[in-house]
């Protein structure tokens, strides 16, 4: 994928929405970053690092001597995370500009290697999981947290059943699915992350799943992500645009309370 193609987008609006995103990533986010055992002179080279919002927790974690190198694709969001990081970052922020499904010089002397929300952006993932074991310093921590939109489709089909109110959650992962898989990404490369790096020759391997509670602010996301995205959904003819906004009406209309996972996280963590 190049710099001028990520899918959800790489406007304020997107960054604004990717910051939504890091408050319902909050606990899974710590959980990696202590999985990963992060020590105060690590070297991290952070993959897909965005707007900078999980970067800010790696910089928290780090002393004066530690380094997060950032790498993107795009470049208009590295500016963000340059500006939004200055501060607490300084000389420890390394934006770096590079694809990262084609491993580089960028990785040279990482004791960590970490990425949120990214894996997925990448066609064949598993391609790169590999490609990474073959690079790596042996002992260098490796870890992810990948979203899911697939798992939870069991549960919400049986549920469906008996509370048809549910369908427009349904709608939102299916159509989340279709449009990954009309871009040949990986929406479902976190499920099947851990054993993957088992057989790429990792060790130490852990996963853990991470359901979100669909509340207020999920329900929000799901609808800024079709606002952001809405006429590629409909270009790609998965959705129109006037059943978007009638999804978008549904959603709003749920009773907050007790709906069921729409979306989770993977975590994996394995050393190279
Ligand atoms: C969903 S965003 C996640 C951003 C950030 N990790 C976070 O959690 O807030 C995915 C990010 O991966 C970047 N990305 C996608 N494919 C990439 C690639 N092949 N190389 C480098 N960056 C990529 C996008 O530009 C975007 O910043």
């Amino acid at each position: 994928m190049s710099s001028s193609d990520y899918v959800l987008g790489q406007s304020e609006r997107a960054a604004r929405r990717l910051a939504l995103q890091d408050r319902h990533f909050a606990v899974p986010s710590e959980a990696l970053l202590d999985a990963l055992a992060i020590q105060p002179n690590d070297r991290v080279v952070e993959l897909g690092c965005g707007p900078g919002g999980f970067t800010r927790r790696i910089l928290n974690r780090l002393g004066a001597n530690g380094v997060v190198v950032g790498v993107d694709s795009s470049a208009s969001l590295l500016e963000q995370a340059k500006d939004s990081l200055a501060q607490l970052g300084g000389t420890r922020f390394k934006p770096t500009l590079a694809d990262v499904a084609k491993p580089g010089a960028w990785l040279d002397g990482a004791d960590v290697i970490a990425g949120r929300a990214v894996l997925h952006h990448v066609p064949m993932a598993e391609f790169l999981i590999g490609r990474l074991r073959a690079t790596l310093r042996p002992g260098t921590r490796i870890g992810f947290l990948e979203p899911d939109f697939r798992r939870p489709l069991g549960c919400l089909a049986l549920q469906e059943v008996n509370h048809p109110e549910l369908a427009p959650l349904l709608r939102f992962a299916r159509s989340i699915n279709e449009l990954y898989a009309a871009w040949r990404i990986s929406p479902a490369v976190g499920a099947s992350l851990a054993p993957t790096m088992e057989d790429a020759g990792y060790t130490n391997v852990r996963h853990t799943w991470h359901p979100f509670a669909t509340d207020e602010s999920v329900l929000e996301n799901m609808s800024l992500i079709y606002d952001e995205v809405r006429d590629t959904f409909a270009s790609l003819g998965i959705i129109t645009v006037a059943e978007i906004e009638e999804q978008r009406r549904l959603l709003s209309e749920l009773p907050v309370g007790d709906l069921p996972a729409v979306w989770g996280l993977h975590q994996v963590t394995a050393v190279a």
